[in-house]
């Protein structure tokens, strides 16, 4: 690993913002009387949150709030490499893992597309201000190599092709996808299961946690109100969306085992505005909602549903309706914040429509 030293040029002052310093007022409520200075590193951490690195000023200051001399907070955030000590990209400070698994998969060719589409060296920032990037050691994904990190993400499986459309993404305002990037399940084989396959006829996570609320007498979730309700598909989606269940799971359960309850009914008047196909004969790539899979996406085109737009209108109780109309795949609408994706990607905020309003439908 490198020397890490402070970058060279330094501002002349840090100041935490009101919010922020009473974060860490509250944050060292949690640390016993005068061992305040555990909390050295998650106030660093916010301190790079609010600047993007760590300045030597934000050490001295740190050093102050944990009384604590400012060599001892220095040789902290010199020894992780979480911590930035020079200025990072505005949109993206990408870390390359470089260890073998990622070598022998190509991390030297994502490497050189760094090079070339961002700054000569690691941590250099980008002529326009927007990337940074530098190489790191393994970040627990080599099964998935090569790999990148940015922030608290992974994206994995790339190829140089793949790594510099998530660039190109990122640079546009895009929402980008977090995990592999070619069409398998978390660390699945590419092209489904190779083993365990008997794992098909089981009930899927969230049928086993419906089934578990069915026992303990829970009633439905009423369809406009299953964001508020504890719903099983909203316990399922604290689990998050790397948690998920591979599709081909989920839908041979729901199809086959008696043990899966049937869909959650909701009324058609809540179906949201369907197309009897593609504006100008072109869907948008559907996939790039996190949560769904070229099965998934096939399915919503056949229910009608082509256009970010078109979810990102939906109100509540159209999310419900569709959510309950994913046979096999129920439950992933609403865990996956479709809605919320649909809006970040067309950059909106609010629905068009008014809430709980039925579509059109057709
Ligand atoms: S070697 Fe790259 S993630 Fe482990």
């Amino acid at each position: 690993m490198a020397v890490r030293r402070l970058y060279h040029i330094q501002p002349a002052s840090f100041a935490f913002t009101p919010e922020n310093e009473a974060w860490v007022k509250r944050e060292l409520t949690k640390y016993p009387p005068g061992r305040e200075r555990s909390a050295v590193i998650p106030v660093l951490w916010r301190a790079q949150e609010q600047e993007g690195w760590v300045t030597e000023p934000a050490i001295r200051v740190v050093g102050r709030m944990l009384d604590m001399p400012a060599i001892q907070v220095l040789e902290i955030a010199t020894f992780y490499t979480m911590f930035h000590l020079a200025p990072v990209g505005r949109k993206a400070h990408i870390k390359v893992c470089g260890t073998t698994p990622c070598m022998l998969r190509g991390s030297d060719d994502l490497i050189a597309h760094c090079q070339d589409r961002i700054a000569g060296h690691q941590h250099e920032v980008s002529a326009d201000g927007d990337f940074s990037w530098e190489e790191v050691e393994c970040l627990g994904a080599c099964v998935n190599a090569p790999m990148i990190q940015i922030d608290a993400d992974t994206y994995e499986d790339l190829t140089v092709a793949t790594f510099a459309q998530l660039i190109d993404d990122i640079a546009a305002g895009r929402a980008i996808r977090p995990g592999p990037q070619i069409d398998r399940m978390l660390s699945a084989p590419e092209g489904g299961l190779t083993t365990l396959k008997d794992i098909q006829d089981r009930p899927s996570a969230a049928a086993k946690t419906a089934s578990l609320a069915d026992v303990a007498g829970k009633e439905p979730a009423p369809a406009a109100n299953v964001r508020e309700a504890p719903a099983p598909t909203d316990i399922v989606a604290k689990a998050g969306a790397r948690d998920q269940v591979p599709e081909s799971r989920t839908e041979k359960a729901t199809t086959s085992d008696p043990r899966v309850p049937p869909p959650q009914k909701v009324p058609d008047e809540f179906k949201p505005e369907l197309l009897t196909g593609a504006r100008d004969g072109r869907p948008d790539d559907l996939t790039r909602i996190v949560g769904i899979g070229p099965k998934l996406a096939q399915m919503l085109n056949g229910m009608g549903v082509y256009h970010f737009d078109q979810i990102a209108n939906w109100t509540d109780s159209n999310l419900a309706w569709v959510d309950a109309n994913l046979s096999a795949f129920k439950g992933r609408a609403i865990r996956d914040r479709w809605v919320q994706q649909a809006r970040d990607i067309v950059g909106v905020t609010e629905p068009d429509t008014a809430g709980g309003m039925p579509g059109g439908g057709q």
